[in-house]
Formats: C-alpha cells, sequence, structure tokens
C-alpha cells in the first residue's frame, strides 16, 4: 500500500483530501495542520511521498529529515516553488512537483477587484459610511475603459486578467520575457518594462519571483512610471520595495496599491492581531492604514474551486511519481 503523508492541511481543505482518498483506495493518506519543518518532518516516517503548502521557507534539516525517512517525492498543493533553494532539493534527490493551473481566475479576479476597489476609492466610502457620512465629494472615481493596465507576466494568471480587464473595456499592454502567441497575436506587448511604466496607469505583477527580479519595482522603476499610477500586486511580495512603494505612495507619485502580497508578510499574514496597531511589521502597519491601499492577507487564491483543485492535483501528483510515473508537472532538474 503506497503511503502519503500531508502537510499544513486545513480544515477547508479537509472534504476534498476525504474525497481523494475515498476514489483512491490503494493510498494510505496521513495528515497534520503543521507545516514542515525539522520537527514535523518526523511525522512522514513510512511514507513514500509528502503533500504540502506553506508560504514561509522549506528549511534543508526539515528535507534532511524527509531524506533520511527514505522519502523521494514532494507535491505542493500551489503553484510558487520560491521557498524552496534547489542546491537543497537536488542535494538530497527530491522530486518536486507543483500545482501549475489549479485556478489562475481566483488570482485574476482578485488582482482585477483591488484595481476596481481602488480606482472607486472603496476604503474612503467605507470609512466616510463608518462615520456616518452618506456622501459623494470628494469621492470621485475613475472608469476602466479609460485606464491603460500594465500586465507583467502573461502566463495562466496575467493572460485571464487580461481576458477579464478586456470586458471592462481598458486598454492593455503587456510585457513578458516569453512572448505568448496569442498575446502577440494580439499586438498588446511593449519591449521593455520602461515602456510599460512610461504608459500604463495601473500596473499589475504576475511573474514568478527569481533571485534576479527581486525589488524589480524599486525607486528607479516608480519613478519611469505616470505620477498617479496604481500598483497591484497579486504574485509574490519581494518582488516590490516597501520602502520604495511608501516613498512613492507619501510624494503622490503611487496614487494606490492592491497588495495580496508583501516582502516580509510572514510576520504578519495568516495569525489573527489585537489590532492593527499591534501587529509586528512597521512597515506593513503604515500600508495597511492608508486608504489608498488595499491589503489582503495572500488569499487572492482562496476559493473553493482552487481548494478543491489543489488537493486533487498535488495527490494525483504525488501518487504518479511513487508509481514511477513522470507527470508533466514536475519543477525541479531531476526530471
Ligand atoms: P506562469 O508560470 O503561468 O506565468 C509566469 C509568466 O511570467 C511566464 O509567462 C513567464 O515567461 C513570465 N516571466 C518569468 N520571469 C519574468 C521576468 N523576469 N519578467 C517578465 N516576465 C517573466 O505563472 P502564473 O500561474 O501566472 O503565476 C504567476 C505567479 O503568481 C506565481 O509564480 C506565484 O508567484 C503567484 N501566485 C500568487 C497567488 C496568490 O494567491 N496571490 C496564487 C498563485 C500564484
Ligand atoms: C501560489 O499558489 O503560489 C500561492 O501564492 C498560493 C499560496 C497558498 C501559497
Amino acid at each position: 500500500m503506497m503511503k502519503i503523508f500531508a502537510y499544513g492541511i486545513r480544515e477547508d481543505e479537509e472534504p476534498s483530501l476525504k474525497k481523494w482518498e475515498q476514489a483512491n483506495p490503494d493510498v494510505e493518506v496521513g495528515f497534520t495542520n503543521n507545516t514542515l519543518t525539522a520537527d514535523s518532518a518526523r511525522m512522514a516516517e513510512g511514507s513514500d511521498g509528502v503533500v504540502t503548502l506553506q508560504t514561509s521557507d522549506y528549511t534543508r534539516e526539515a528535507l534532511e529529515v524527509l531524506h533520511n525517512l527514505g522519502i523521494k517525492y514532494i507535491s505542493i498543493r500551489n503553484v510558487g516553488f520560491d521557498n524552496f533553494n534547489f542546491q537543497d532539493l537536488n542535494d538530497f534527490g527530491f522530486t518536486l512537483t507543483n500545482v501549475p493551473v489549479y485556478s489562475p481566475n481566483a488570482i485574476a479576479e482578485h488582482a482585477v477587484l483591488l484595481m476596481g476597489r481602488l480606482l472607486r476609492r472603496t476604503p474612503e466610502f467605507a470609512q466616510k459610511i463608518e462615520d456616518g457620512n452618506f456622501t459623494w465629494a470628494p469621492t470621485i472615481g475613475k472608469e476602466y475603459r479609460e485606464q491603460t493596465v500594465g500586465v507583467i507576466g502573461t502566463g495562466h494568471i496575467g493572460r485571464v486578467t487580461m481576458q477579464i480587464l478586456k470586458g471592462f473595456g481598458c486598454k492593455i499592454i503587456a510585457y513578458d520575457v516569453y512572448h505568448n502567441p496569442e498575446i502577440e497575436k494580439q499586438g498588446l506587448y511593449v519591449d521593455t518594462l520602461e515602456e510599460l511604466y512610461k504608459q500604463a496607469d495601473i500596473i499589475t505583477l504576475h511573474v514568478p519571483l527569481f533571485d534576479s527580479n527581486k525589488h524589480m519595482i524599486n525607486d528607479k522603476a516608480i519613478e519611469q512610471m505616470k505620477d498617479g499610477v496604481y500598483i497591484i500586486n497579486c504574485a509574490r511580495g519581494e518582488l516590490i520595495d516597501t520602502d520604495a512603494l511608501i516613498k512613492g505612495l507619501d510624494s503622490g507619485k503611487v496614487a494606490g496599491a492592491g497588495l495580496d502580497v508583501i516582502d516580509n508578510e510572514n510576520s504578519v499574514f495568516g495569525k489573527k492581531w489585537s489590532s492593527i496597531d499591534n501587529i509586528p511589521n512597521e512597515k506593513i502597519r503604515n500600508l495597511a492604514k492608508r486608504l489608498n491601499v488595499i491589503v489582503t492577507p495572500h488569499s487572492a487564491f482562496y476559493t473553493e474551486t482552487a481548494i478543491h483543485n489543489m488537493i486533487t492535483t498535488s495527490f494525483d501528483s504525488n501518487k504518479s511519481l511513487i508509481e514511477g510515473l513522470k507527470p508533466d508537472n514536475i519543477v525541479n532538474t531531476n526530471k
């Protein structure tokens, strides 16, 4: 009997997990709600593979414990694998799979909603209503169709974002190191990021995080953007230099930001604090308290459809690896 052990399992994942178990009686499934650490790694003893999801880094120590237990296969339930060190994975001979497409719509819809909420100044209206102020002025909004949206990254999520924005009548421009033939045909690519920064009223990030693009949105990039630009980040927090963003917001160069991810978010996200004033990260507190910034706790992915697909695909992939198959969502060099 094959055995898979899963980490970080939440209550909302359990119904999909039970369904998968029923459909796969040849696999014994164990799970914990703990994330994968050097301590919790021991819980996978006797398993052939591990399924996991977390936003914090996977440590070499945790991977070493799994390796010593004879485990070779790790399947993450999410898209981004930037919290793994590939050298560690390869040193211990792990094969890693991700879920490249669990529901790009979940994240794309969230990004477009963040744009719309900023354009219609929703946090300001909410504050006014809270104060008993049911007036219009001066909280006048802007329409999507007047906006040029610059989409950075035209992969699965970027392309769905573009499709939704088209419905709202936005002008769309895009930048990607790889040109998707469909988007190319529509003539939407600009050649450089500078060109995108120069033209876009709203900039939305949909690229993976690499060492090479950490803090790609920095002082220099913001300087090249239009005055009054809106910045949306539903990709990875480390793509934006938070100090540069705060500076841009302070000067008015940046009119607003929609942030589902923020550099160092693990110091705050995923926990319940007694109030916004008590969160232990001064920069996130600064951003979250602004009425022209909307912060969400890395929740863009969090829909019923996405959760079901994340469980099903990750467990299917792990089982395939254990059976000696090579699923096409292997992400490291042990392919
Ligand atoms: P994808 O792999 O389908 O697309 C990424 C695109 O970025 C590709 O077209 C690639 O060519 C392009 N790219 C890579 N490096 C680039 C660079 N330096 N400059 C320009 N383009 C570059 O990925 P996806 O499914 O669209 O997801 C994008 C990212 O969104 C993920 O890597 C992850 O970090 C993030 N994500 C966030 C959430 C969330 O809940 N907030 C959920 C899922 C994914
Ligand atoms: C991803 O799928 O990469 C995400 O960012 C979702 C999150 C639960 C890790």
